[in-house]
């Protein structure tokens, strides 16, 4: 869902080319390859993965040939092509056993397969790029994806719309991310010659049991069940990390203008359909 958002925000003085999967499949080389030669591209902003972290649970196979060999792949095209990476990663390569905000050179330790097979694609870089800048940003809890929007706040959205009730964890805390906000984000670190590994999220800490009540008071439904659990009681396929906080001060110290996830959901919710009576 974040590809929309990079497209919305593309600044005009940059040509963006957005090849759909059945033209670009990542786990093909030659396919990329041809892309390559086809536009010629300076810059790749590589977002393709396999992003369901329970699916990947599921296919460990699958998660891996797409989100770190794919990833290989697409480094060793852009490598040999002399463009520049950006590769969006995951607050998922950590453990969550922090007590604080993870900061970039905080060590990497998954708990599931999609971390690990995102961390992978992480090493893969470290490895293709040995002497070349290459830009990694990693980033948490996204939202934004309109109509395409298939994650957390569109799932609560559509629980509140048909007033059913929602168990929502009370202990995993991330730093929920606007794509938008994500995609500026990643414009000025390109425009700046940035390279290395970047945090980026929107500012805040939350659980996901208080990013519910955030979303109901946005959409100004009063009345709904909220049932904060732990998330062993929600019987997911994959083991999450407690917390996915991302510090994002190294870039605001260039001079991004960050702001809190909670102004970011609002802007976003303004613009969305809802049609529950909002009583
Ligand atoms: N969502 C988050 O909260 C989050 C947080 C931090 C970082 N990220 C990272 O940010 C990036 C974008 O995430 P997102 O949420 O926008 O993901 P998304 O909505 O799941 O989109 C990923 C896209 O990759 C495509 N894809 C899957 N396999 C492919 C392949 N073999 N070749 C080419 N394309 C393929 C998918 O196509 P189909 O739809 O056809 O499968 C989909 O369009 C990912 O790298 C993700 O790991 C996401």
């Amino acid at each position: 869902m974040a590809a929309s958002a990079f497209i919305k925000e593309c600044p005009p003085d940059i040509k963006l080319i957005a090849p759909p999967e059945n033209i670009l499949d990542v786990t093909d080389k030659t396919r990329i390859q041809d892309v390559f030669d086809k536009y010629q591209p300076r810059v790749v902003i590589h977002l393709a993965a396999l992003t369901d972290v329970d699916y990947c649970e599921e296919h460990p196979s699958e998660a891996l040939l797409v989100n770190a060999k794919g990833t290989l792949n697409v480094g060793q095209v852009c490598k040999q092509n002399n463009a520049f990476m950006v590769y969006l990663s995951t607050g998922s390569i950590f453990n969550g056993e922090s007590k604080e905000p993870y900061f970039e050179d905080a060590k990497p330790a998954p708990v599931n397969i999609y971390g690990h097979s995102k961390y992978q694609g992480e090493l893969c870089l470290r490895t293709v790029f040995r002497n070349s800048p290459y830009l990694i940003v990693r980033s948490c809890w996204f939202f934004g994806g309109d109509e395409k929007d298939k994650k957390f706040v569109q799932q609560i959205k559509e629980k509140l719309e048909k007033k059913l009730p929602i168990y929502a964890a009370k202990d995993l805390r991330g730093t929920p991310t606007y794509t938008r906000d994500l995609a500026k984000a990643v414009y000025y670190m390109l425009s700046r010659s940035l390279d290395g590994v970047y945090h980026f999220a929107n500012q805040g800490v939350v659980s996901r049991s208080e990013m519910v009540q955030v979303i109901a008071d946005n959409l100004r439904v009063s009345r709904y069940e909220l049932i904060p659990v732990n998330s062993y009681d929600l019987n997911l396929l994959a083991p999450r990390p407690s917390l996915e906080a991302l510090n994002c001060r190294k870039l605001e110290k260039t001079g991004f203008d960050n702001r809190p996830w909670t102004d970011a959901l609002k802007e976003y919710l303004g613009n969305c359909q809802f049609s529950q009576n909002k009583t």
